[in-house]
């Protein structure tokens, strides 16, 4: 999924596709990179023709598409100069067994191999997106050209393991175009947290009553998710401790799923000293049932009502704040009025260096939200956003804190 911002607004790409079944999956990538606001600029190899036409591409782009570095469209004859020079990267989706090997050994008898040798390499980036049969990806030959090219500065993206087009199975597919366009967001991303391990809490809990009944509120973890998305994408590692929500895991995120605030504490707990930084987003619920009933409750004839022994669930964020070793800990206060207050107040009584306060009614389930960060120097307001922009600059004010911390 990706937000309303897009991700990829004022930035130029070459697109380019050499031959394979993927082809087709290159129409819908043109589409998603357009989508999130980038310019493409279509790049075809003789072989990517056979499987699909420049007609979709040019479609879809709103350009023509280059095919032959003969074009007599420009004016100097140099296409494989001037598509690179406007270029921020070259994307190549599928990128054929054939083409990498061309690209480790800067061959350049086509257009798009050619024009992979003229980019300038510090200023117009190279990714490939492989596709083949897994044989052809297993090979030493093949392998031996990936290292090369990861040597030289390209990224490799993906492939992906899964059926194949030759009726096959194993790795070697193209991964699917919102994968692709997340990678490629990701890619011009700051990395203000390279090296950094991060640990997320997101969603509500869940507090059993009887086997089918329970307690849980309304968070949906889109906060968390996006703070997990975006942590990731400034090249953190991050594992996010989810509640009960139905939402895709962003990519690269390592997830664990726990229902009540005891598994979710039982999860936590153990895994902090490990992490750099910890950000608790999650609506724990603050009781649970004491004794929830092994078997459905049923109504009584009598009509009389059930009623319940509460208990208080553990703090995960005091008692992480808590350890010896613990990491640098964000916590986020969802207040109904005076946010300001309460955050300073949760500053105090969980003794964290960074809360986040946010109005809980007003962004629940929602696509944006506005942040007030609370530290013991003062208060910095993030305003009305989508959750992505907004997590994006939560995760640099936290990087900017932690270099400060540790210098
Ligand atoms: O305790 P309170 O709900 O006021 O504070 C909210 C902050 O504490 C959030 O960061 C939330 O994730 C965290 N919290 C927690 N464990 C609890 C209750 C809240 O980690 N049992």
């Amino acid at each position: 999924m990706y937000t309303s911002d897009g991700g990829l607004a004022g930035l130029h790409i070459v697109l380019g596709l050499s031959g394979g079944v993927a082809c087709f999956k290159s129409a819908e990538l043109l589409r998603v990179l357009t989508k999130a606001g980038a310019t493409v600029q279509v790049v075809m190899t003789a072989a990517a023709e056979q499987f699909i036409t420049a007609v979709t591409m040019q479609a879809l782009s709103g350009r023509p598409v280059y095919t032959s570095q003969w074009d007599a469209r420009e004016p100097n004859n140099m296409a494989h100069i001037n598509l690179t020079r406007e270029a921020d990267a070259v994307l190549i989706a599928p990128a054929s067994a054939d083409l990498m090997a061309k690209l480790a050994h800067g061959q350049a008898d086509d257009l798009l191999s050619l024009l992979c040798l003229a980019r300038p390499v510090h200023t117009c980036p190279l990714l490939i997106a492989p596709a083949m049969n897994r044989e052809m990806w297993a090979h030493p030959a093949t392998q031996r050209n990936a290292a090369q090219l990861r040597a030289d500065g390209t990224v490799i993206l993906g492939p992906d393991n899964g059926d194949q087009a030759c009726g096959e199975t194993g790795d070697g597919r193209m991964l699917e175009a919102l994968d692709l366009l997340a990678e490629v967001v990701s890619f011009f991303q700051p990395k203000s947290l390279l090296g950094k391990t991060v640990l997320i809490t997101a969603g509500p809990t869940y507090e059993a009553i009887d086997p089918v009944r329970g307690i849980t509120n309304l968070s949906s973890g889109k906060m968390g998710f996006a703070i997990a998305r975006a942590a990731a994408e400034a090249g953190a590692q991050v594992t996010l401790v989810a509640g009960p929500v139905a939402l895709d895991t962003p990519r690269g995120v390592r997830r664990i799923d726990v229902r009540s605030a005891q598994q979710m504490f039982d999860a936590v707990l153990p895994a902090a000293p490990r992490h750099d930084v910890f950000i608790a987003t999650a609506a724990v619920a603050d009781w649970r049932p004491a004794a929830p009933a092994t078997h459905k409750i049923k109504k009584n004839a009598d009509k009389s009502v059930p009623s319940f022994q509460m208990t208080e669930n553990p703090d995960i964020l005091a008692s992480v704040a808590a350890l010896p070793d613990r990491p640098y800990c964000v916590g986020f206060a969802a207040e109904s009025q005076d946010l300001l207050k309460h955050a300073r107040e949760k500053l105090q009584r969980k003794n964290v260096p960074l809360v986040v306060g946010n109005i809980g009614p007003a962004t629940f389930g929602a696509d944006d939200n506005a942040l007030t960060l609370v530290d013991a120097q003062g208060h910095t307001e993030l305003p009305r956003a989508d959750k992505l922009s907004l997590a994006r600059h939560l995760v640099a004010e936290i990087a900017r804190r932690l270099a400060a911390n540790t210098a």
